[in-house]
């Protein structure tokens, strides 16, 4: 197996409410990895969005280790976590955060003008990625003259334009239909197929959740079921590789025969 690129180790998470402690994150470990796309699931309340923000750096745990790329993130001042989140993390969110007044292109561009990134260079890498979220007809829409779904292709645009490790996403498909949520989804694969960026999506859609490689189950605070299909995956390669080996042994036989 590859390099893990998330490590937690007996992260918890305690918020103090009224006075008592609300123990939300009771003791997860959990290895994500180099390459992988991941689903966490479970109800509502079970620690998903909070386990996501820890992983994002924009939560901190209360105990506990959590590693990225190797790197401890409890104990780090604030700024050396904001500066880690912004060169390796991005972020798409349920409710898209687009700016209004801004077209989606330029929606792409900020992350990088916020780190004062050359224009011109951005500019070109914003206009690629709109094309490659297919919305090479919309670049000059302003996020209120584009569809939900249009409105979070540029959200996940805007995520990868600072080419992070590590893609972060919370019910990205929540507010959309079933079928452009499918669309989404599929991006989410060709991203991770294409680019090898680890994502790891909370989700309340089974039927996407299914269709995931690995699928996390949270239930209060814990890690309840951790499912692979890379055995699946893996029969599917080396039967692919069998085929591609017997079709170039083929012209030679013949060639023999
Ligand atoms: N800042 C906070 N202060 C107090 N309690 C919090 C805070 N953030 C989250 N909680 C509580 O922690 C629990 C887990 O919240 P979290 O948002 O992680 O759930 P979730 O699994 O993402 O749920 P959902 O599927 O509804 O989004 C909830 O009971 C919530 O009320
Ligand atoms: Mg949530």
């Amino acid at each position: 197996m590859a390099d893990a690129l998330v490590v937690a180790e007996g992260v918890k998470k305690n918020f103090l409410h009224m006075g008592r402690t609300l123990e939300v994150l009771r003791g997860i470990d959990l290895a994500i990895y180099h390459g992988e796309i991941v689903a966490i699931v479970g109800q509502s309340g079970a620690g998903k969005s909070t386990l996501l923000h820890c992983f994002g750096t924009l939560d901190v745990p209360t105990s506990g280790s959590l590693k990225l790329d190797g790197e401890e993130l409890t104990g780090l001042s604030s700024s050396r976590l904001a500066d880690i989140r912004n060169r390796h993390i991005g972020f798409v969110f349920q409710f898209h955060h687009l700016l209004p007044e801004f077209n989606a292109v330029e929606n792409v561009m900020m992350p990088g003008m916020i780190q004062g990134r050359p224009r011109k260079e951005l500019e070109a890498r914003a206009r690629a990625l709109i094309e490659e979220v297919g919305l090479k007809d919309r670049a000059s829409h302003r996020p209120g003259e584009l569809s939900g779904g249009e409105q979070q292709r540029v959200a996940l645009a805007r995520a990868l334009v600072l080419e992070p490790k590590l893609i972060l996403a919370d019910e990205p498909t929540g507010n959309l239909d079933s079928k452009t949520s499918a669309q989404i989804h599929e991006l989410f694969f060709a991203i991770n197929k294409q680019r090898g960026t680890t994502i790891v999506v909370v989700t309340h859609n089974l039927p996407f959740a299914a269709s995931m490689p690995r699928v996390v189950s949270l239930k209060d605070g814990r890690v309840e079921k951790d499912e692979r299909k890379s055995d699946v995956k893996r029969d599917i390669d080396t039967a692919a590789e069998a085929e591609v080996a017997r079709a170039a042994d083929e012209p030679k036989k013949s060639a023999t025969a």
